[in-house]
């Protein structure tokens, strides 16, 4: 091939060269044919390089976002510039769906910065309530009992500070700017549902019947008079369930949500809350169950002033300090050994460890990453058919957090299995974003409705 290339192209340039040439011509011409050969070689060895490379590019460029980020799903990618920079660029939204954030055991806000690609802590100079407002919707609370609190800063990283004139419908985002210190010296701490409200209540560490004061947080999910499931109350709209218990109903207005109560069947003075939707997870596996976690939305948000009995429980925010050994306390509607109708119980149990669950003499290769398993503190405690969806909580800083939700229950006749739970942790992430994807829906529909009447 190449010596068919060659002449052809020293024919082209020969006669071109060819007048010039007076003195030492055939020398010239071995030098220009040497010359053009070195062309060719090139060329071809560019060819050579560039094919495999252009493929590679072509691949990469379709996979994944050189310079940007990818919008996930394969719907495109951003700028870094346009990530949280308080304009959706994304088709679903996804570059602006997780800017605002809450951590560790303080609740210290942060919000990602664009410009410095991290997640920065904002001052308390300038802070007001509806910058607070608008934080929480941010995150996915519309509750509008919001507690901003101070904390002295600490940051080497630096701040974000309240630029001077706060405008209300303007994204959070794009209402702060670049600091390397604070004003005062103070950051911002939020709480955008209560669920510090003290829950002192002293427990004995074998299983026993419970008092619902101390777990303000579990509810009895119920369809046609009966108890069904458990579940926990994470803001006075939203409940949080087991996916395999919230696809035993056809329709939300199914369920009836029963709070601050210990005993399942003498619901009789109190109020049964309506569901007005219920979302559960897009990946839930009915077999594996992996993915197994549910939200309801109540028709009418609870009322945590009326009942000391009804409270929410804290997620456990990010950069929250859970590592093992821990040790927590599960509870739900259950049959002591010992006893024949159900009623509120309490156990506490240790997380172990996941390599051990899953091992052959235990759960053989069922536990999934999203999934944690617990063992009775003492053994034997008789605790039997307690309820999926119960809440796997542990207290850390005066606090109650939520780390799991129940999907395997214990039963009677296999007493030394480990229960096994989602990892609430692991689907922080989806929690915030199914709670903000349901107030936009909200409000369509509130605006929807008004429009009707
Ligand atoms: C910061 O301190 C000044 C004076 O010490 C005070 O007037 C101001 O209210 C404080 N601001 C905040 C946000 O705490
Ligand atoms: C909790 O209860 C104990 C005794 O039951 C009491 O000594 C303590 O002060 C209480 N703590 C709070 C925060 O109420
Ligand atoms: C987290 O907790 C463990 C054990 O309680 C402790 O050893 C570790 O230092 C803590 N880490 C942080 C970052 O606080
Ligand atoms: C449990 O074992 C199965 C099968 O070997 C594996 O696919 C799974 O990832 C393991 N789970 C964990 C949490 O390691
Ligand atoms: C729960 O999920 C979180 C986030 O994925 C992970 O860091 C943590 O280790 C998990 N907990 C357990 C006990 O597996």
């Amino acid at each position: 091939m190449r010596s068919e290339v060659r002449p052809q192209y020293v024919q082209h340039l020969a006669p071109i060269s060819l007048p010039e040439i007076t003195v030492a011509a055939p020398q010239r011409k071995d030098f220009k044919q040497r010359c053009a050969e070195c062309i060719v070689f090139a060329v071809i060895c560019a060819l050579y390089l560039m094919l495999p490379a252009g493929i590679l590019l072509a691949y990469y460029y379709s996979s994944t976002c050189m310079h940007g980020l990818p919008c996930g799903g394969n719907t495109g990618c951003v700028w870094k510039s346009q990530w949280c920079d308080g304009v959706q660029h994304c088709p679903a939204g996804q570059d602006e769906a997780y800017c605002v954030r809450l951590h560790g055991s303080s609740f210290l806000l942060q919000i990602f910065s664009t410009q410095t690609k991290q997640w920065r802590t904002v001052c308390s100079h300038g802070w007001t309530a509806q910058l607070a407002q608008a934080s929480c919707r941010e995150i996915g609370y519309s509750s509008t009992s919001i507690i901003s609190g101070l904390q002295e800063a600490h940051s080497d990283d630096g701040f974000l500070m309240v630029k001077p004139d706060p405008k209300p419908n303007v994204p959070i985002v794009q209402q702060l700017v670049l600091s390397n210190y604070c004003p005062n010296n103070t950051v911002v701490t939020l709480l955008c549902t209560d669920c510090t409200a003290g829950v002192n209540y002293s427990k004995a560490s074998t299983a026993h019947q419970a008092a619902i004061r101390g777990w303000p947080w579990q509810v009895s999910l119920q369809l046609a008079g009966s108890h069904r499931c458990g579940g926990a109350v994470l803001s006075p709209y939203w409940i949080v369930t087991a996916a395999h218990c919230a696809m035993m109903a056809s329709s939300p207005g199914d369920w009836s949500v029963y709070a601050g109560i210990e005993d399942p069947l003498g619901t009789l003075f109190n109020p049964a809350h309506s569901v007005r939707h219920v979302v559960t997870h897009e990946g839930f596996d009915r077999v594996t169950h992996k993915n197994d976690i549910a939200l309801m939305r109540l028709s009418k948000p609870l009322d945590f002033t009326a009942s000391s009995n009804v409270r929410p429980v804290c997620l456990p925010n990010v950069g929250l300090n859970i590592s093992l050994p821990l040790s927590g306390w599960t509870t739900g509607y259950g049959v002591l050994a010992n006893g024949d109708y159900p009623y509120l119980v309490e156990a506490q149990v240790s997380v172990m460890d996941a390599v051990e669950c899953n091992s052959s003499s235990v759960y053989y290769g069922k536990i999934s990453t999203d999934m944690l398993c617990t063992k009775e503190v003492q053994t034997g405690q008789d605790v039997c058919k307690t309820d999926s969806g119960g809440p796997l909580v542990l207290e850390m800083g005066n606090l109650w957090w939520l780390v799991g939700d129940n999907i395997w229950p214990e039963s009677c006749t296999d007493l030394n299995k480990p229960g096994v739970y989602s990892n609430v942790t692991f689907f922080l992430g989806w929690i915030y974003h199914q709670m903000k994807a349901s107030m936009k829906t909200d409000l369509l529909d509130t605006e929807t409705s008004r429009l009707k009447a």
